[in-house]
């Protein structure tokens, strides 16, 4: 029997369905809106090549190894940074010291080259961020990077726009946590009211402001 449709019809109809259901959602300005708050366009969940595979769930995870033994500028600057080799040698020149995974880290510490890792999260350059306020001040890791202790490989998890900072930085007792659970990947105030009065009350003790000044993040 011949096709009672030719495979192009289906296309065709496709292409006219989205056309018409973009003229009546008045998708000729919603189209654009909508794709470019797509994490398609901000490029969340992006697997990202890296030299070696470093897992955040085994060391994170199983391990139970604290954020700021490897990321350990996060508390006192701008940056949190990526640790050296020899970091990772404290370890390693023990534990799996023969895994061929491991072969571009023993390289790199004898040839006192580092490893060059690909950046996940990335903000253009007019943009000024600090980690360290952020940390002092109650906002954990969590809330702005996600479950990192269940990644095999960290992707960027939140959109990192303009309105995303915002949305925090006017009304920042919405996500504030006691200081010493800013790197728990599992704290929760409890609910949202909970999270509100908790929230309110750090606000104040830690004499936390709504800045939402241009030259706050464009100096
Ligand atoms: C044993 C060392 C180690 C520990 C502990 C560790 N990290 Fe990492 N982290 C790394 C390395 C190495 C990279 C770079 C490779 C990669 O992106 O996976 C990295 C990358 C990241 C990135 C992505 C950086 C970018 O390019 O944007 C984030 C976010 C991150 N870590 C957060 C955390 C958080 C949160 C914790 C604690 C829950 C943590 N890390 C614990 C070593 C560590
Ligand atoms: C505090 C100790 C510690 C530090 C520091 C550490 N690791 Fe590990 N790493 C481990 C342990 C323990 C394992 C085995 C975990 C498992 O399999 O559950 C491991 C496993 C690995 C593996 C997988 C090896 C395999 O053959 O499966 C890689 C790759 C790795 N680590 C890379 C790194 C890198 C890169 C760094 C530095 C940024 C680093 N580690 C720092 C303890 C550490
Ligand atoms: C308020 C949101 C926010 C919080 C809280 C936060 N980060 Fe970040 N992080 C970012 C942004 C934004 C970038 C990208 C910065 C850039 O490109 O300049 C980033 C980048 C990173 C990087 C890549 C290296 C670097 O310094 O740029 C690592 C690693 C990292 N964060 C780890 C952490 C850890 C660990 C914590 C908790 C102790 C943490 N972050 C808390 C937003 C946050
Ligand atoms: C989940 C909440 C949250 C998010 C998301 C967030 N911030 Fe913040 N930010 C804060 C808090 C809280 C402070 C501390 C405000 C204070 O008390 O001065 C702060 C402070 C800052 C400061 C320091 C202000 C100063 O005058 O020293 C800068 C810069 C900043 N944030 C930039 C950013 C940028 C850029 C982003 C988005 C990429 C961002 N923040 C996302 C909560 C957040
Ligand atoms: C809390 C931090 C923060 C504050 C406050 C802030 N911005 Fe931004 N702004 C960002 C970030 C992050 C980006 C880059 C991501 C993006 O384009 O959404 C950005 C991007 C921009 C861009 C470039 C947009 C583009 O499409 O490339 C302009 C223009 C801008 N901001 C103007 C302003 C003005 C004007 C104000 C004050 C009314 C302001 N910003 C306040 C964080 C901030």
């Amino acid at each position: 029997m011949s096709l009672l449709f030719k495979p192009w019809t289906n296309t065709a109809f496709r292409v006219a369905l989205v056309a018409l259901a973009l003229a009546l959602g008045g998708g000729v300005i919603a189209g654009p809106m909508l794709y470019v708050r797509s994490p398609l366009y901000t490029q969340q969940q992006d697997p990202i090549d890296q030299p070696v595979q470093f897992d955040h769930r085994h060391h994170v995870g199983d391990e139970g190894i604290d954020c700021r033994y490897c990321h350990f500028t996060v508390e006192k600057g701008p940056f949190a940074g990526i640790p050296p080799t020899s970091v990772c040698l404290n370890c390693h020149s023990q534990v799996w010291n023969k895994s061929p995974k491991l072969a571009p880290v023993r390289e790199s510490f004898f040839a006192d080259r580092p490893i060059v890792w690909n950046k996940v999260n990335k903000l253009p350059h007019f943009v000024y961020f600090n980690h360290s306020i952020h940390v002092a001040k109650g906002v954990g890791c969590v809330t702005c990077h996600g479950r990192i202790d269940q990644m095999a490989a960290v992707e960027k998890w939140a959109p990192l726009t303009m309105g995303w900072c915002l949305d925090c930085h006017r009304e920042p007792e919405r996500f504030l946590r006691p200081r010493e659970e800013v790197v728990s990947m599992t704290w929760k105030a409890g609910g949202d009211k909970e999270q509100f009065a908790l929230g309110a009350r750090l606000k104040q003790e830690y004499d936390v402001h709504t800045r939402t000044n241009c030259t706050t993040c464009h100096r």
